[in-house]
């Protein structure tokens, strides 16, 4: 419970390497996590080859930690294998479709936070990268991934050369309803965002942008629209390239 509440994303990593005593422990604790149809519709690709690291940090968006931390966790949705296991049995799969999609995606991201949560409990540092989905074309190449298999979520771990702070989150209030969905007035949406909005943080990265506020950050900064529809295309190109719809 003390390493779920204490978690904050690293992003600054100490050269020390990672043992393949604590390695094992990590991968294990993630293929404990649910999965559906304990078919394990995943694969993670571990990656410490330096090289492949700087080939990785670039389709990364040249995120410096992807360089500096020793190890590097590639979570991908993989209906390769399951598909290969039923041919061999004579028995036909149906998994290159959207549901299915959404089946080994869930599985591979139920895997990476298991491995994020053991790699922490060791005092490891973590990070996710989302930045998986949007080079997913540059990443199936670095690391070889065939046909049924696309990369969702990458992780980095290392040892921590920094403390961050432990970030906000909307209160609870703002995120759970009681029996059923209850639909947010303005006034509701208001009181919930007003703690993210009044954190002198938020002021200073508001004045750093120099919009009106911390949701135009978002829509005009950080995820575009324009960005959001060009690499959303590119992603569904990749999808179906990779065959899993
Ligand atoms: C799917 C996903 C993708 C993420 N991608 C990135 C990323 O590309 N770069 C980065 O610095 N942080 C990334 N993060 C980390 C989030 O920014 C971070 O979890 C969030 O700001 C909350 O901070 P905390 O993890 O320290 O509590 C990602 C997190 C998730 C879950």
């Amino acid at each position: 419970m003390q390493t779920i509440f204490n978690h904050k994303s690293i992003r600054k990593y100490k050269k020390q390497e990672v043992s393949d005593d604590i390695l094992n422990k990590i991968l294990s604790a993630a293929t404990r996590a649910s999965n559906t149809g304990n078919m394990q519709m995943y694969s993670i690709v571990v990656t410490k080859n330096e090289d492949l690291r700087k080939q990785l940090c670039e389709a990364h968006f040249n995120q410096k930690m992807v360089l500096d931390a020793p190890l590097h966790l590639t979570f991908c949705a993989d209906i390769n294998r399951f598909n290969k296991w039923c041919k061999l049995n004579n028995a036909e799969p149906s998994y290159d479709n959207l549901l299915w999609l959404y089946n080994a995606s869930i599985d591979a991201v139920l895997a990476s936070q298991n491995a994020c949560l053991e790699a922490e409990y060791y005092k490891l540092g973590i990070c996710y990268l989302g930045t998986a989905l949007y080079s997913a074309n540059k990443i199936i190449d670095i690391l070889n991934l065939p046909k049924g298999v696309l990369p969702v979520v990458s992780v980095v771990v290392g040892y921590p050369d920094e403390e961050p702070e432990l970030t906000d989150r909307l209160p609870l209030s703002g995120v759970v309803h009681s029996e059923k969905y209850e639909d947010y007035s303005d006034q509701d949406i208001k009181n919930i965002f007003a703690e993210k909005e009044n954190l002198p943080f938020t002021k200073q990265l508001i004045e750093e942008n120099k919009t009106e506020n911390l949701a135009q950050i978002f829509t005009e900064k950080r995820y575009k629209k324009d960005d959001n529809i060009h690499f959303s295309d590119q992603l569904l190109k990749v999808i179906k390239q990779q065959g899993l719809i």
